[in-house]
């Protein structure tokens, strides 16, 4: 572990962030937590085909906040929505070369603000499928 008890992957990610910034052409966004008071993740993501081609993010945390949002997106990008769906925390947190203990939670925004992106983007498509011509 570096300094703050943090790894060097952490520390990276935390750094220099990869695929952070709004997505304007995003095919589907989730955000968990409050922008307003509080810690919170937004995920943009652009779907081809059923795969994850393009995600970004913006978030309002701590440094591990950021360096797991940031991990989610490298990890998530390429993947199916279905492989996509099943990241946990501890994926992220594993490819991250660990968490010190009380920062495990912030690696819980990564998954949930990936599902509820992709859970919209699946009802997006069932509504455009179901829409009348
Ligand atoms: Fe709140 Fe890390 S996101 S302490």
């Amino acid at each position: 572990m570096g300094c703050f008890d943090f790894s060097d992957a952490v520390l990276d990610h935390f750094m220099c962030p990869r695929n952070i910034g709004e997505m304007d052409d995003a095919d589907s966004v989730g955000t968990v937590g409050e922008p307003d008071c509080g810690d919170a993740l937004t995920i943009y993501i652009k779907v081809e085909n059923h795969v994850i081609t393009d995600i970004s993010f913006l978030v309002y945390g701590c440094a591990a906040a950021i360096a797991t949002s940031s991990m989610t997106t490298e990890l998530a990008k390429g993947k199916t929505l279905e492989e996509a769906y099943r990241m946990t925390e501890e994926d992220i947190v594993s490819a991250l070369g660990g968490l010190p203990n009380d920062k495990l939670h912030c690696s819980v925004l990564g998954p949930g603000a990936l599902k509820k992106a992709i859970d919209n983007y699946r009802s997006k498509t069932a509504d455009e499928r179901s829409a009348p011509c």
